[in-house]
């Protein structure tokens, strides 16, 4: 029996969390800027939170690309990651100066969404087109922002 309070630090080699919480799905998160630039990465904080209506979310830790984007647009689109396109996933997780393209980086291609200007990606066989209904900021359970807390490692 192992047992630790975050705020105390876990004492191990690596943080457990990820470890514990897992497997997760992926979110797959394709995003437009206002200038028209896609933008394409993966968020493991991902899942599926109601039926009626369809409601997805994800979590950023940090004020990233896809989450600037999708606030200023109010769309993005979730792509399905199949096993053959785990490596092009994981490609797009690589931080590329803003504006420059995901898709291409990993050798993906797009098409064209129906109900959003955001494409999706054409080789994943599965795909949402979202439009954005919330976006909250979390808080410690005091209340106050969680950004500004040091790793207790
Ligand atoms: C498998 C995988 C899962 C990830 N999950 C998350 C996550 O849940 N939250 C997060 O902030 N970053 C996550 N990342 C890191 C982001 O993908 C990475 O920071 C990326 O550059 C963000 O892109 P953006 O700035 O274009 O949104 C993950 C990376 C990988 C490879």
């Amino acid at each position: 029996m192992y047992f630790y309070q975050p705020s105390q630090g876990h004492g191990l080699p690596h943080d457990p969390l990820n470890a514990i919480v897992g497997p997760r799905p992926i979110g797959w998160i394709a995003s437009q800027d206002t200038a028209g630039r896609d933008n394409l990465a993966p968020y493991s904080f991902f899942n599926c939170f109601n039926y009626h209506p369809p409601i997805i979310g994800f979590a950023s830790t940090g004020w990233k690309d896809s989450v600037r984007n999708i606030m200023e647009t109010g769309e993005f689109v979730w792509n399905l990651t199949t096993r053959e396109l785990a490596s092009a996933m994981n490609e797009t997780s690589a931080s590329l100066p803003h504006g420059e393209d995901e898709f291409f980086a990993a050798g993906l291609t797009k098409a064209e969404s129906r109900l959003v200007k955001v494409p999706r990606v054409a080789q994943s066989p599965v795909n949402f087109e979202c439009r954005l209904s919330q976006s909250i900021q979390l808080t410690t359970a005091q209340g106050g922002s969680h950004r500004n807390l040091a790793d207790p490692r």
